[in-house]
């Protein structure tokens, strides 16, 4: 292991474009202390130093259940919802549950490259649609879908990263979710959604979740504190079905370890329902834009012609396109003795 490196490939003292890390300036380190020292007071603290609800903190789940039914059109209950060890537990979670090795699953190209690590670690077979400014070309999804039929195959589930996709930080159209939903029903495979840059908007309203437009059926939605409180706790959360929640509650992998990081979650709904994390999150979204906006600045000073890039409206990512002749081996290699590492779309296009 590189001495140097930071967790998931991030060099320190490096500019790293390709990670959904935040900086560091951007944790809310004082207020989680006041919290966790709070907590760490609290008579009833070694009940989160114990193993945890197999389906997860029940003050976390019931603000985060009230908080989905006031935000969005929807009537969740406290059945449809469990706490996760981050989006990333719930895509292995769902991965490992949902499918067995050689069966096949459907993925946008460009994709978040660490979900098809997971896909690739249980033997799927990755199918890719290529994506525009509003998300999946539906017509290719159906492709690879009458392909797979011809072959007897249905896929498993589609994933997808719907608001601020990672790394092309484009939203999918609302008409794109109701096709994708419709070829869902026909052919019969789930909808992955992984929706980890929703709060991070900068204008308009939030588009309806695939959660939301297909009714909840055969939809598996995940959502994250990693982007707008810190990564490190570790917390996230998955809504599906009553039936779907149950399955993973009653999994071996839950029975036998408790539901996700206790300690954590305990902190996390602390702080939540003290009303902190909805002030962050719109600090955050200012943050954020101000670095999109400087970012988007440099690109159009300092790009050649023939490069095209997406404005994204909120999120993390900002995807470029470069004219046929460019070298991206050659770029990438600059850039790195430079200190700037961004993701390429080799292995993922
Ligand atoms: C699309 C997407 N999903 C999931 C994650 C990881 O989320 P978590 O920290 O909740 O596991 C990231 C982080 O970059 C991401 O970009």
């Amino acid at each position: 292991m590189n001495p140097a490196a930071t967790p998931q490939g991030v060099v320190a003292g490096s500019i790293p474009l390709f990670a959904g890390h935040p900086s560091l300036d951007l944790l809310p380190v004082d207020a989680l202390q006041r919290v966790i020292a709070a907590a760490w007071q609290d008579s009833s603290v070694a009940r989160f130093l114990n193993y945890g609800d197999e389906q997860g903190n029940p003050r976390l789940i019931d603000f985060l259940v009230e908080r989905l039914n006031r935000r969005e059109n929807l009537a969740i209950s406290r059945e449809n919802l469990m706490i996760i060890g981050g989006s990333t537990g719930g895509v292995g979670m769902i991965a490992q549950r949902l499918t067995t090795p050689g069966d096949a699953i459907l993925v946008d190209a460009p994709s978040y490259r660490d979900a098809l690590h997971i896909f690739r670690d249980h033997g799927l077979e990755m199918r890719s649609a290529p994506i525009d400014d509003d998300g999946i070309i539906v017509a290719e999804l159906e492709r690879n879908l009458r392909e797979l039929a011809a072959n007897g195959k249905t896929p498993r589930f589609y994933y997808v990263v719907p608001n601020f996709q990672n790394p092309s930080g484009i939203v999918m159209a609302v008409e794109r979710r109701r096709a994708v939903i419709e070829l869902s029903r026909e052919y019969g495979f789930a909808i992955v959604e992984d929706d980890v840059y929703s709060d991070l908007r900068f204008k308009g309203d939030p588009l309806p979740s695939f959660y939301e437009l297909a009714g909840g059926e055969n939809v598996l939605r995940l959502g994250t504190f990693s982007k707008t409180l810190a990564p490190g706790l570790r917390i996230g959360w998955l809504i599906a079905s009553a039936e779907r929640i149950t399955g993973f509650v009653e999994s071996g992998l839950l029975r036998m370890g408790g539901g996700a990081n206790p300690f954590s979650a305990a902190v996390v709904a602390d702080y939540c329902r003290s009303g902190a994390w909805e002030a962050h999150i719109h600090w955050l979204r200012g943050q954020y834009r101000r670095r999109r906006d400087i970012a988007l600045a440099a690109l159009e000073s300092c790009m050649p012609a023939g490069v095209e890039w997406t404005r994204p409206a909120g999120g993390y990512f900002i995807w470029l396109r470069l004219p046929p002749s460019a070298h991206v081996d050659a770029l990438e290699t600059r850039a790195k003795e430079r200190g700037l590492y961004f993701a390429s779309g080799k292995g993922i296009l």
